[in-house]
């Protein structure tokens, strides 16, 4: 089966062409640039880059492959969550090859797209597991008993963890995005110098970043501006609490839900320290964890491409109602 996946929920605007379950081509064209200056997405900006860059972006994909349109099963695109303007751009060009073409269309939900990422690579994986998506907008839990089947176990309260990463890379004046930046300045420093706070302790499985980042406020007010070794061991102290907090919950809920298999997908997914520390502690409690390749944790269209494969495996076609839903939540169309 031939499947072209379409993204642009957020500020990467990209397209990928999947044959069964090899990736033929894929191009995610990121608007980093064009948001660097403001620290954080914005919206009406992300939303025209997207009407400029999505005919290319399938363009190049078609090209690279060789395929041809016409050879097409079908299309799969991101409906949400999402910014709404982004996820228009999106939804409106799929539907628009789905008409022309007259091939059915899948409308997929984001975070069940990221989940479906750590397959691309390792077709070994299996149902039921537990995923957590952790992005820039999305902190959640579930448990995933397949395609379709996923329970939302916790997420959430407040920021992403990801968002946390923005708002203190910001603060602290490094560059967007700020995963990426923290991680960077880390390197070097060492993590048990600031004992910030591990956000909702106890047995909760639902989490909340925004007094993480308060913290890290009032230390900057308080101790000024961390230059050189102050500022690795700032961030990697920073780094270290968000990480601490993703691994508890995660694996709290894997043990509870009895699952001895842990997806973790989403840009925070990317994060070195992240995939360190979970691998270690899930290898003594007996669970093993997956992490897709960097290039499918942040936004990309192959996951979306892969999992639109298995529901039009199933024979489902949205059809032109299909429309963008930017508070979709979790739920599966
Ligand atoms: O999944 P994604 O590309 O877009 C959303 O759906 O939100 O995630 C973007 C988020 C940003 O907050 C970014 O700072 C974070 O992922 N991120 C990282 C790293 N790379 C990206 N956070 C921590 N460490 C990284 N290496
Ligand atoms: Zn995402």
């Amino acid at each position: 089966m031939l499947v072209l996946g379409i993204e642009s929920s957020c500020d990467e605007c990209a397209a990928a062409l999947m044959r069964g379950e090899d990736l033929l081509a894929q191009n995610v064209s990121s608007q980093i640039e064009l948001h660097a200056p403001y620290g954080g997405v914005v919206p009406e900006l992300a939303s025209r880059d997207h009407v400029r860059k999505i005919v290319p972006v399938i363009k190049s994909v078609m090209e690279a492959s060789g395929a041809c349109l016409e050879d097409l099963d079908g299309i799969g695109v991101t409906v949400g969550p999402g910014l709404i303007g982004s996820l228009l751009v999106g939804v409106t060009a799929a539907k628009t090859l789905s008409w022309s073409l007259q091939k059915p269309i899948v409308g997929v939900n984001h975070l069940e797209a990221h989940l479906r990422a750590a397959f691309i690579d390792d077709h070994d994986l299996y149902y039921p597991h537990l995923g957590l998506v952790v992005s820039g907008g999305h902190t959640s839990l579930f448990r995933v008993n397949g395609v379709g089947d996923l329970v939302l176990l916790g997420r959430t309260l407040d920021d992403a963890a990801g968002e946390a990463f923005d708002k203190v890379a910001k603060l602290l004046g490094l560059s967007y995005p700020g995963g990426i930046s923290i991680q960077r300045a880390a390197k070097g420093g060492d993590p048990n110098t600031i004992r910030f706070p591990r956000p909702m302790p106890g047995k909760r499985l639902d989490s909340s970043f925004s007094g993480l980042k308060t913290s890290a406020a009032v230390h900057i007010r308080k101790n000024g501006l961390p230059e050189g070794k102050a500022l690795s061991d700032f961030t990697a102290s920073f780094q270290e609490a968000v990480v601490d907090t993703l691994v508890r919950k995660t694996l709290l809920a894997a043990r509870r839900e009895k699952l001895d298999l842990v997806v973790v997908s989403g840009g925070v997914g990317a994060n070195e320290r992240l995939r360190e520390k979970m691998n270690k502690k899930a290898l003594a409690d007996g669970v093993r964890v997956v992490f897709p390749p960097v290039e499918f944790c942040t936004d990309n269209a192959a996951m979306v491409a892969a999992l639109a494969a298995v529901y039009l495996g199933r024979g489902t076609d949205h059809g032109l109602g299909l429309d963008a839903n930017a508070g979709l939540g979790w739920q599966t169309l």
